[in-house]
């Protein structure tokens, strides 16, 4: 997948727009900072809404609209598929299961929720869809797989009941698809894992205070340099950059937690 061009994506997740919890100002700080840096491509792994509310929906639209990067994906959460919440996610946010391939990077979305229901599950039935999703779009890029639910269960989050329901079978599917990086929401704490050649990031709640223990509202940025070594870091609006990871595709190598200075960013451009 060499190439020259750095490829910068965004992830947010977890707005919860229509919360109690749900803070305006951490939206737009985020929208803010996120068209500062202009990213290549914005990707969000569900619960843009509490309640899956159609009113709830309008003003993630409207706050989302702001973004001025064009090339995003979305999927949606539990909450978004709470009282058929799906429907208007499918008219205002497109379609529940994407592909967005650019550049040298191909991402797969997929909706992991079930209807009023907080547990999520792939199935079976979409495991050839989504082989066929990254060996027919670009099987030499960077292959990025993106769901709400947890892949692998991440600390700090209480009783485990937020992987998804065949996380082991989708495990295997991933790792013999060659999938560099799954991005997935859920319990807004953010971790990272690496199993096998896959590293597995969670993101926190970008915008609001639904929070466990002593986690703040993050997000994250992936960085994809020319030579193939990618970064993924974790911002806090208003507040600080740690570098979470930081691997070329042979030879995965971590580095957890490390605070670091804006212009750690290759190419800068952040608040
Ligand atoms: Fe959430
Ligand atoms: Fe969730």
């Amino acid at each position: 997948m060499a190439g020259d061009a750095l490829i910068t994506i965004a992830h947010i997740s977890d707005l919860h727009v229509g919360s109690q919890y749900f803070i305006p100002n951490l939206m737009s700080r985020t929208i803010e900072e996120l068209n500062e840096l202009k990213p290549d491509a914005v990707i969000c792994t569900g619960d843009l809404t509490n309640e899956g509310f159609r009113q709830e929906y309008t003003t993630a639209q409207t706050f989302l609209s702001m973004l001025e990067c064009e090339r995003r994906l979305y999927v949606p959460g539990n909450h978004d598929s709470r009282n058929v919440g799906y429907l208007h996610f499918e008219e205002l946010f497109g379609q529940r299961d994407n592909v967005m391939t650019f550049d040298r990077v191909v991402v797969v979305g997929t909706d992991s929720s079930e209807p009023d229901l907080d547990n999520g599950r792939i199935g079976r039935e979409r495991y050839g869809w989504l082989e066929d999703a990254f060996k027919d779009n670009c099987d030499s890029c960077f292959k990025i797989f993106a769901l709400h639910h947890h892949l692998l269960p991440v600390p700090g989050t209480g009783r485990e009941r937020s992987m998804i329901h065949d996380a082991g079978d989708l495990l295997e599917v991933l790792i013999r698809s060659g999938v560099d990086l799954v991005l997935c929401g859920h319990k807004h704490v953010p971790y990272v894992w690496r199993i096998e050649n896959l590293v597995v990031v969670n993101a926190g709640t970008a915008c609001t205070l639904r929070l466990r223990g002593n986690t703040k509202p993050c997000y994250n940025i992936i960085q994809i340099e020319k030579n193939d070594r990618v970064k993924i870091f974790r911002k806090y609006p208003f507040g600080s950059l740690e570098l979470i990871a930081d691997f070329s595709c042979d030879e995965r190598k971590y580095c957890k937690w490390e605070k670091v200075e804006a212009s750690a960013l290759t190419g800068g451009g952040l608040l």
